[in-house]
């Protein structure tokens, strides 16, 4: 297993996967990563729903996601056809919601580099999420009460391979 500082440098968000599952110990160990992160205040709020990749409220997801960008014939769905999605809601009368939900989908993104599985965040849902059919969706994916979509993240075996992101410290850092 990779060490964490060894996951950082070598994932990758990964768009191809094969149709082996995750194992229930593997999906197990991703929910954990995810609660184990950090939350402002310890409020602990974000929500976890986890879907097997033929649920079919994911069609119904990436049809809206491709009506309202009218989008025909996409060459993938916005998963990439994983065996595992897993979507984060959070309060939203709640200040940090969207940071503790990036932290957490982090989590999983690093815990799954650990387990040798890949991974991709996904904010390509928001709209269809957060639109005129958010009730529905809320409700479907049964977010608690007040909760609203922040990130999803497909997860699954690698099916292709990518160089990490190359960047520049540069242009993004500043030591004082
Ligand atoms: C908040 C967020 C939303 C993202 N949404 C998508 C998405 O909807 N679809 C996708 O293919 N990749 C998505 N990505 C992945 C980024 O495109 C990717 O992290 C970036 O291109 C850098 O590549 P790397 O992850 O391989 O280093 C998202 C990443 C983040 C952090």
């Amino acid at each position: 297993m990779p060490t964490i500082l060894e996951a950082l440098e070598q994932r990758f968000s990964t768009r191809g996967y094969t149709a082996e599952k995750l194992t229930e110990a593997e999906r197990d160990t991703l929910i954990r990563a995810g609660l184990q992160a950090p939350t402002a205040a310890n409020r602990q709020e974000i929500h976890i729903t986890v879907l097997d990749g033929d649920n079919p409220i994911l069609e119904e997801i990436e049809a809206e996601k491709n009506a309202l960008a009218n989008i025909q014939n996409p060459a993938h769905n916005f998963y990439y056809e994983a065996p595992t999605v897993m979507i984060l809601s959070g309060d939203t009368a709640m200040a940090w919601s969207a940071v503790d939900a990036g932290i957490a989908v982090q989590n999983i993104a690093l815990a799954a580099e650990g387990l040798g599985l890949g991974s991709v965040i996904l904010g390509c849902i928001k709209a269809a999420l957060n639109g005129e059919k958010s009730e529905y969706f809320s409700k479907a994916l049964r977010f608690p009460e007040n909760y609203g979509y922040q990130v999803a993240i497909a997860v699954g075996h690698k099916a292709v391979t990518k160089a990490p992101h190359e960047y520049s410290a540069e242009k993004n850092v500043t030591i004082l």
